[in-house]
């Protein structure tokens, strides 16, 4: 029988590229977004089931997770970006980006768990980001939220693994999709000049990015593996830039990111 995986974020960049490798393989694909029935059908990839999941909406995880068979991959995928001088961000605004890139990630992995232990065997890949070992200034929230998803992910296994069921973090460096950005940036603020500087070079690194189809090679690669590592990082000197950020002090390597954003 076909396995089934779950891919959250399915309908563009690098979620759809993960569902593509995934059907191509012979999986069966439940792929979620936000608006499934507004996917033309030249967006769709054949044989995908699409079911809508937002992020941002408890229930919707809730109703996604009652409807769905039992799941051999999870590939927690959704998310967006916010890039924003941490001074000058609401609570609300910092909240709703860890309800996106860490709290729903959490219910999806809580809704998949209890089916993953019953048949002994599951395996969960998030993606997270590099941004949580080199983060680009004024990154701050998303790179934490990302950051705790890693760690999350790291620690799960300590649960799991004795059920059979493995978890896995992706990070990307950058990659070359549409992602949303939320830009949030006064034009009178101090920070404005540094903002914009950094914001553009930002969208040149994402432009310039891997294709997201690198990483969805990686993904293909762990889940044919029957002993993958607990993380991976994908992308443009991607093995070099971990080493960088393990060994390297941390004051230095800031240096560095400040210097390569063009900030003081
Ligand atoms: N691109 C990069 O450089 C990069 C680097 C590191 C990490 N990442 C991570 O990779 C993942 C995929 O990003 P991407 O670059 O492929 O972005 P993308 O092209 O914008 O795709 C994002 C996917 O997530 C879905 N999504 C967005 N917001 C959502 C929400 N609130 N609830 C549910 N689904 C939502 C989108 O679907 P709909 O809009 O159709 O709902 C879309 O399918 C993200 O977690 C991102 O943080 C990306």
């Amino acid at each position: 029988m076909n396995k089934t995986a779950l891919v959250t974020g399915a309908s563009k960049g690098i979620g759809k590229s993960i569902t593509q490798a995934l059907v191509k393989s012979g999986y069966q694909v439940i792929g979620t977004c936000r608006e499934p029935d507004d996917l033309k059908e030249n967006e769709k990839i054949p044989g995908v089931i699409y079911k809508r999941m937002d992020l941002s909406d408890e229930d919707s995880i809730k109703t996604l997770i009652s409807e769905l068979p039992s799941i051999d991959v999870l590939i927690n995928n959704a998310g967006s970006s916010l890039m924003a001088p941490v001074e000058e961000i609401s609570q609300e605004v910092i909240q709703g980006m860890f309800q996106i890139n860490l709290f729903g990630h959490i219910s999806m992995i809580k809704g998949v768990l209890p089916g993953m232990r019953k048949q002994k065997k599951g395996l969960i890949i998030n993606i997270t980001s590099f941004a949580s070992h080199t983060p680009v200034p004024f990154s701050a929230v998303y790179a934490s939220a990302k950051s705790a998803m890693e760690t999350l992910s790291m620690a799960l296994n300590n649960e799991t693994l004795q059920f059979g069921v493995r978890v896995v973090a992706v990070a990307p460096v950058f990659v070359s999709t549409n992602i949303y950005q939320q830009k949030i940036c006064n034009v009178d603020s101090d920070y404005y000049p540094s903002f914009k500087t950094v914001s553009d070079l930002r969208d040149a690194s994402i432009d310039d990015g891997v294709s997201p189809h690198l990483i969805a090679d990686q993904v293909m690669k762990i889940i044919q593996t029957d002993n993958p590592k607990v993380f991976y990082a994908v992308g443009k000197n991607a093995g070099l830039l971990h080493l960088a950020s393990k060994i390297l002090p941390g004051g230095f390597l800031l240096k560095n990111i400040r210097k390569k954003f063009k900030i003081s």
